[in-house]
């Protein structure tokens, strides 16, 4: 259904979502593919950073999303450390299948296509994450683009191929050189999901809470902004405790 889209020419409109108010609304607005990211952990769960998101965690936000989902197809993201090995993958996709999802995430490239292979001949299809992985911010010590070099656009061409090899149904591309994701989104047959990765992938995805302003404490550069929920849910409240406490 994937490789459909990318013949369409059609741009693929990803967004995150985490319950179910926010996976109905995006849902009823039109858009294609809801993830139902480990960002989770950052932008509602109030960790650091994504290596603290568990297994049950994104099961629990991934059931209440499915309740909501009539139309889009539904991801669910695998956490840090559930997919090191084939049997370990292949068990924690399951879970997140259980709990609503169509489709599962899971980040890494050539290192990860056991992993991968594994899923997809359990019947679960996979998109794949290749680019700024954020479950690796700790060991490269804070999110650093990628493919700047010749190297390291080299490797990133070989991780998608290998990634569509053992059998992606989708890449999500991020935070990398807009070039590589250009020269990557030209050669793979199956479509690209850029974030912060320029205007040539086949789709694009953002953490919902940056796109509609409800995280202000930190929004990458890359991220556009369309809405401050985050001011409209302070001048609520702040109206709502002048009209309790009696000032106008
Ligand atoms: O967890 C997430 O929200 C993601 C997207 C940023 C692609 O992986």
């Amino acid at each position: 259904m994937l490789a459909e889209w990318k013949r369409s020419g059609r741009k693929l409109v990803a967004l995150t979502a985490y319950d179910y108010p926010s996976a109905r609304l995006l849902d009823e607005a039109g858009v294609d593919l809801i993830l139902v990211g480990d960002s989770l952990g950052m932008v509602v769960l109030g960790y650091e950073d994504t290596t603290f998101v568990t297994l049950e965690e994104m099961e629990h936000h991934t059931r209440a999303c499915s309740r909501a989902v009539r139309r889009a197809l539904l991801v669910g993201d695998l956490p840090f450390q559930t997919y090191e090995s084939p049997g370990q993958a292949v068990a924690s996709a399951r879970r997140l299948v259980d709990a609503g999802a169509e489709m599962i995430k899971l980040e890494g490239g050539t290192e990860k296509v056991s992993e991968i292979a594994a899923i997809v001949a359990d019947g679960i299809p996979v998109v794949g994450h290749i680019g700024m992985l954020p479950q690796q911010v700790r060991e490269e010590g804070g999110y650093k683009k990628k493919g700047k070099t010749p190297a390291g656009a080299g490797r990133l061409i070989e991780d998608a191929a290998a990634m569509v090899e053992a059998g992606v149904s989708a890449i999500v591309l991020e935070s990398m050189v807009a070039g590589v994701a250009a020269e990557i989104t030209a050669n793979v047959s199956v479509p690209t999901i850029g974030i912060g990765a320029g205007n040539e992938c086949d789709g694009q995805i953002l953490v919902l809470h940056d796109l509609i302003g409800a995280f202000p404490w930190f929004r990458p550069g890359f991220a556009m902004q369309e809405a401050d929920v985050a001011g409209e849910i302070t001048r609520a409240v702040e109206a709502y405790s002048r009209m309790i406490r009696g000032k106008s």
